[in-house]
């Protein structure tokens, strides 16, 4: 394999010729395009079958450009970009005019976000200062992001022009995304960085955007994401078992995964394929989709999901599992 730096140096040449390169982040790999140059930015929303409407986020190296790209910015935005870049947090802020509009999906807003990740970062650095790569999640739309390059390999293969392979991604589940009114921030996609966290270093109760809570809340809504083919569903164990015992009455084949005492000790006594999730949120994060894409190979008819506790550490589980399945549930 040719050294990283030569991979770097030939992936800047490919993204500034306007080719496609996948990259490595902590949350989940991206795919990356110069934004500079709108055939690359046209082509991330070609390759991933995304509606021209949905935003991109913009990714670079150092906070000192966060001027370059975002103007009228808020005192907590500051703060959260000093306090957790490079991390897995999104800044929703007005754009300048570097950012182009089809970045944006025609919004005023834009995006912002320094990724913790070395590969992500010495790629950034050598792309130069005044240049930043859009980097949606490298999967088609709708589907399970990838936390691996292989699964970035399954998923885009020969639609992309290199991918770079920086290793598992550590968080595993996409970054916190938060967007300001006035001085407040609001939490549009919880992530990475729990809202606890963002309360504390806000000094000021972070809340999650209306629009998410009712998503979280009310089960069945459109939003259907973060998706595997087979059809999952999520139980509380207590209905888990039954659950089960109804699927393979119909004939088909379901796979268990839980993460609570009681569901290790049952699932040690049953007939189905039982598989052990970590019961610690960040730990489950970091394991959720590439285990998702692992039973997603067409062996089983159902994936049938633990619900996991109901309380807001697990917030960015529930809501990723949430948009992910078929029936609804209520953690
Ligand atoms: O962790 C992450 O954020 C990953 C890695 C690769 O950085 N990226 C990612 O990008 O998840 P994507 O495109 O798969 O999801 C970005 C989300 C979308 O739901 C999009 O609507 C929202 O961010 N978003 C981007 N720009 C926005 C804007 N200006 N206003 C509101 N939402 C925005
Ligand atoms: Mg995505």
């Amino acid at each position: 394999m040719p050294e990283l730096s030569s991979q770097i140096s030939s992936a800047v040449t490919k993204l500034k010729a306007g080719k496609i390169v996948a990259f490595p982040t902590e949350t989940v790999y991206g795919l990356g395009a110069d934004i500079s140059i709108p055939s690359a930015v046209n082509r991330i929303f070609e390759i991933k079958e995304r509606p021209a409407n949905h935003p991109l986020i913009i990714h670079f190296s150092q906070v000192s450009q966060l001027e370059y790209w975002a103007q009228e910015i808020p005192k907590a935005a500051r703060l959260l970009a000093k306090h957790f870049w490079p991390g897995p947090l999104t800044l929703i802020l007005p754009r300048t005019r570097h950012v182009p509009l089809n970045v944006t999906g025609g919004q005023d807003m834009v995006g912002l976000r320094i990724p913790d990740h070395p590969t992500a970062l010495t790629l950034l650095d050598a792309m130069g200062p005044e240049r930043a790569l859009s980097a949606p999640s490298a999967n088609r739309f709708g589907r399970i992001s990838p936390t691996t390059a292989a699964h970035v390999f399954d998923e885009l293969d020969h639609k992309v022009d290199m991918i770079l392979d920086g290793g598992s991604c550590k968080i595993g589940l996409e970054s916190t995304i938060v967007s300001f009114k006035d001085n407040s921030a609001i939490v549009l996609r919880p992530g990475g960085i729990p809202l606890a966290k963002l309360t504390e270093v806000l000094d000021e109760e972070v809340l999650l955007s209306e629009r998410e809570q009712s998503d979280i809340r009310v089960s069945g809504s459109l939003n259907s994401h973060y998706a595997p083919l087979t059809l999952l569903e999520v139980w509380p164990d207590a209905s888990l078992w039954k659950r089960s015992a109804e699927i393979e009455a119909l004939g088909l084949h379901p796979i268990l995964l839980g993460w609570s005492a009681e569901f290790l000790a049952k699932g040690k006594n049953k007939r189905f394929m039982c598989f052990p999730m970590p019961n610690e949120p960040t730990a489950y994060g970091s394991q959720l989709y590439a285990t998702l894409r692992r039973f997603d190979n067409g062996q089983y008819d159902r994936l049938l999901l633990e619900a996991p506790p109901n309380n807001p550490d697990w917030l960015a589980v529930l809501d990723r599992l949430q948009r992910a399945s078929y029936m609804p549930f209520r953690a």
